[in-house]
């Protein structure tokens, strides 16, 4: 069964950004998204996360088309079954590294998984308020926050944007690793193509909403 499947998607906003767009991931599969800035890759991801109904196609989570779902079961796939890192780590800054995460647990009611916080690096920082943190330490508290409630699917916007090349390979082999413990999927939306090279597929979006790769 695909855990995700995409088909024949469009969307436009002022100006097409990408047309008839057909893929799925199954189980341990991987794909990058790559393209130059403005291009879509940030809107396909909202499109194959739950959150933007594209103006056209099917997009299917667990075989469910999600946005002919009633909003409550919507809902339930978003908190339970997939996990978004965005773009802009959207972390609430008065609260400490350790409540974010625990935020996103209770609604799953898993536990926070130490080893988890210690192969991100962000032990030390785990009580501090996470306006006081930098970046990268957000960056790694929000992939922390996604993983801690198990979603099979993860999407996942440019997770190491702001982390030096030996973090960012630390944080993007943490989440291979996850897929495959957890034989989930994973949607990477990356500009770097080493790193969208370690996907099993690639698809790269173009500025006239052309799909090349
Ligand atoms: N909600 C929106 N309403 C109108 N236009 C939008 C909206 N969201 C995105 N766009 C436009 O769609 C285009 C693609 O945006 P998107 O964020 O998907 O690009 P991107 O490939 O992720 O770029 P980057 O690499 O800079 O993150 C941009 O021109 C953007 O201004
Ligand atoms: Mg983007």
């Amino acid at each position: 069964m695909s855990l995700l499947e995409i088909k024949n998607v469009s969307h436009s906003f002022d100006y097409p950004l990408f047309d008839n767009i057909n893929f799925s991931l199954s189980e341990q599969e991987t794909m990058a998204i790559t393209g130059i800035s403005g291009s879509g890759k940030s809107t396909l991801m909202h499109v194959c996360s739950t959150l933007l109904k594209p103006n056209k196609g099917i997009v299917k989570i667990f075989d469910k088309d999600i946005y002919n779902l009633a909003d409550k079961q919507l809902i339930n796939i978003r908190r339970q079954d997939i996990g978004i890192i965005f773009q802009t780590h959207y972390l609430f800054r008065g609260f400490t590294a350790n409540e974010n995460i625990e935020l996103s647990t209770l609604m799953t009611k898993n536990v926070i998984n130490d080893e988890l916080i210690e192969k991100l690096k962000i032990k030390k920082v785990i009580n501090q308020k996470v306006g006081e943190l930098s970046g990268g330490q957000q960056q790694r508290v929000s992939i922390a926050r996604v993983l801690a409630k198990k979603p099979k699917i993860i999407f996942a916007d440019e997770p190491t944007g702001n982390l030096d090349p030996t973090t960012a390979n630390e944080v993007i082999n943490i989440l291979f690793e996850y897929i495959s413990e957890v034989k989930g999927a994973l949607l990477l939306v990356t500009h770097d193509d080493k790193l969208a090279s370690k996907c099993k597929y690639k698809k790269n979006l173009s500025v006239n909403g052309l799909i090349g790769g």
